[in-house]
């Protein structure tokens, strides 16, 4: 029997309806914010993520869906979206035409890791992109946008925030931490001797043990902030704890993506298991200049949907179910023409086989109608349908007219 592939789930009964809940739920607080929905291709070249995400990271060094088309072409599967979304902006010369530009959007993403519960090769993602905008107060609005969506959904949250400076602070805190990386060289592991010559920071996002006890004591960047990066960091925290959202400031929050400076962020949740990342995002000013662009600042998050889809809670209650059978075959178009009627306004199911009256009435109460509508001879007659509503144990004769 042929499998699906591993780490690529497919979706379907709860889970794709709390999947759907998900985006309807989502996409309206989204618009609510001003944001736009853009939908950018899942194949990209190569190039773009390179030069985005960063050759240095583990997204573009291990993890990418990466291959040669028939054009001999060197394309990749989106491992994320804001690198399309910021293609598609530059693309359409956005940049040059100024104002602000808020887009969000969902969709697969693609990412060859070790499969792991919530760690997936295919995930989805919804995310949200906002140029044009210096300000702290859209950092601000992006976070309260995942707080609405996230709390809309019942899912609860903790809120991890750093900055990661500006070409004017980053480099001489950089050769601080470089320093000290080198004069402990003897206790890190050998993946820090990679990162320090390649991604210095990323040092601070290690997992071993023993790195992560020597880190503590490293330099931080919070510490050697430039005036602007430290003014703007204390201005948003301000306004967190003004609006009563609570925060912790994780100065080794790195994220594992190279285009961030200033706010970055992570929304993790407990009980999830290892993967407990649930969102992430920040200010990436100078992405829209690596690709090209005009200088543009910017902003932005992604929700790992797959990692919250067990924490969503469901509104209680379901759309009524109708049932629609007859018990004579010559009756089933006339049958059939009164469910479609329905379907205007109600969910409805039509038995297309005629049956007697007792396994009508049984089969709509194993499908969880809430209503098994039954046309006989002499409803046919008298022009009416035959309504049971299942949960109150009540009948009743309906004319066809008043059907909806
Ligand atoms: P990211 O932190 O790499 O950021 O991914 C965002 C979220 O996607 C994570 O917090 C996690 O919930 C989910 N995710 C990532 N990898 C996997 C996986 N293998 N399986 C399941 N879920 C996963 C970004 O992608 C940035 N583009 C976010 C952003 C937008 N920053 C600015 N704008």
């Amino acid at each position: 029997m042929i499998q699906s592939l591993r780490g690529m789930n497919d979706l379907f009964d709860d889970e794709s309806r709390r999947f759907s809940f998900f985006i309807s739920t989502a996409t309206a607080i989204a618009k609510r914010y001003g944001f736009e929905y853009i939908q950018t291709p899942i194949l990209e070249e190569t190039a773009l993520f390179k030069r985005s995400v960063g050759e240095s990271s583990d997204i573009v060094g291990k993890e990418m869906y990466r291959f040669q088309d028939k054009g001999e072409n060197d394309v990749c599967m989106r491992p994320e979206g804001t690198a399309g979304v910021v293609r598609a902006f530059v693309q359409k010369k956005l940049d040059r035409a100024g104002g602000k530009h808020r887009y969000f959007y969902y969709g697969p993403m693609f990412r060859y890791e070790r499969p792991q519960k919530g760690r997936l090769r295919q995930f989805h993602q919804f995310g949200a992109e906002s140029f044009g905008t210096a300000s702290v107060y859209e950092d601000l609005t992006v976070l309260l946008l995942i707080r609405d969506i996230l709390s809309a959904l019942g899912v609860g949250y903790r809120l991890k925030l750093n900055s990661l400076g500006c070409p004017t602070c980053m480099p001489p805190y950089r050769e601080k931490l470089v320093n000290f990386v080198q004069a402990h060289v003897e206790h890190v592991c050998e993946d820090c001797k990679r990162r320090v010559e390649l991604n210095p920071i990323r040092v601070l996002d290690c997992k071993n043990e023993s790195c992560q006890i020597l880190y503590k004591n490293a330099p931080k960047l919070v510490s050697h902030l430039c005036e602007s990066c430290d003014a703007d960091f204390a201005k948003l925290t301000q306004l967190l704890t003004q609006m009563g959202i609570a925060f912790e400031i994780d100065t080794h929050l790195v994220r594992g993506l190279d285009y961030y400076s200033k706010t970055a962020f992570e929304f993790v949740s407990d009980g999830i298991g290892a993967q407990n990342a649930i969102a992430g995002g920040g200010r990436y000013d100078r992405l829209v200049e690596f690709l090209d662009g005009k200088a543009t600042p910017a902003v932005g998050f992604a929700i790992g949907i797959e990692r919250i889809l067990e924490l969503i809670q469901m509104p209680q209650g379901t759309t009524p179910l109708y049932y629609f059978g007859a018990m004579q075959e010559e009756h089933i178009d006339t049958l059939f023409m009164l469910a479609q009627q329905k379907r205007q306004n109600a969910r409805v199911h039509i038995e297309y086989e005629p049956r007697s009256f007792a396994k009508h009435l049984n089969n709509a109460q194993k499908i969880g109608a809430h209503f098994c509508m039954i046309l006989g001879e002499n409803e046919i007659q008298s022009q009416t349908i035959w309504a049971k509503n299942l949960v109150q144990n009540s009948e009743s004769t309906l004319p066809w007219d008043e059907l909806l």
